[in-house]
């Protein structure tokens, strides 16, 4: 696989980063998955612009090679062949010589930039969209700017591993009694018709597959509410779901061990999966 470090196309064996890299040291780097379907990046001017707002509340700099991100992931996509997967990208405030907990000089360190494609061939026909996944809803715990698209990823996957012990798929963050998001992900529900999500603020990340499935839902008459649920709102519901730029739209059919609905992914989340695969070919 040819990935990209700073400026250079390599085998991904001789790509390096510095130990001294803050995003190693400090998780101080913030990311971007962009979807790619039949060659084409799905949703790239939205990952770049929260890739953008990341970096400005965070007040990191800008990599130099900002302004050719399309052209290295095009790059990128084309080298390695890649028909149906993702392109991970990352932006750190770069390695000072030092470990320091104050940010360094820009004028001093740049920022890394990294970008690696992964291949995954059967990504929109995923047979899993088909059953659906289960879910356990854990606390969430995590800082309270997940707004920001950053590298601290250890609680994530922890309630990943959580998930997994108890014999499910995922799981749903839930704050003060209600769910924020999944590990990796938005959430929805679905009942009588209406399309429920948590709304918008630093309490979850501002999905590009949110606004997307939001937009088709709206462009298809279907009803919308952004206001945040219970699990117990979830387990009474007709259906639930969840969106993310690796996944699409994901039904849920079950929440701590509740079947939802029907216990089969519902006409809703289908019907959205299907319109956004559409949209994005
Ligand atoms: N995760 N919420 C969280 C906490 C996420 O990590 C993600 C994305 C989402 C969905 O955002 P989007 O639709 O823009 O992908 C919501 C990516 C895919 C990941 O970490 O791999």
């Amino acid at each position: 696989r040819t990935v990209y470090v700073n400026g250079e196309y390599l085998p991904e064996t001789e790509a390096k980063v510095s130990i001294f890299d803050r995003a190693f040291l400090m998780a101080d780097g913030v990311y971007e998955v962009t979807s790619v379907l039949g060659g084409k990046l799905i949703d790239f001017d939205g990952h770049l612009a929260r890739l953008e707002r990341s970096l400005t509340e965070l007040d990191m700099p800008k990599p130099k090679a900002f302004d050719e991100l399309l052209e290295i992931h095009r790059k990128l996509v084309e080298l390695n062949g890649i028909d149906e997967g993702m392109v991970y990208l990352q932006v750190t405030r770069g390695a000072p010589g030092d470990r320091d907990f104050a940010f360094p000089d820009p004028e001093t360190c740049e920022a890394t930039l990294v970008l690696f494609t992964q291949n995954k061939p059967g990504l929109a026909a995923n047979p899993v969209a088909k059953t659906g996944i289960k879910v356990i809803s854990i606390e969430d715990i995590r800082w309270g700017r997940r707004d920001i698209k950053t590298v601290q990823l250890l609680y994530p996957s922890m309630g990943k591993m959580m998930a997994k012990k108890a014999g499910c798929d995922d799981a749903w963050l839930v704050e003060d009694g209600f769910v924020t998001e999944g590990t990796s992900n938005n959430a929805y529900i679905v009942k009588d018709g209406t399309i429920i999500t948590r709304n918008l603020g630093t309490d979850i990340l501002h999905g590009i597959t949110r606004a997307a499935v939001l937009r088709f839902a709206r462009e298809a008459q279907m009803k919308v509410e952004e206001r945040p649920f219970t699990i117990a709102e979830a387990q009474g519901a007709d259906e639930a779901f969840y969106t993310s730029a690796s996944a699409f739209v994901m039904p849920v059919v079950e929440i701590d061990g509740e079947s939802i609905g029907t216990g089969k992914p519902g006409d809703v989340a289908t019907r959205l999966r299907e319109i956004y695969l559409e949209e994005s070919r």
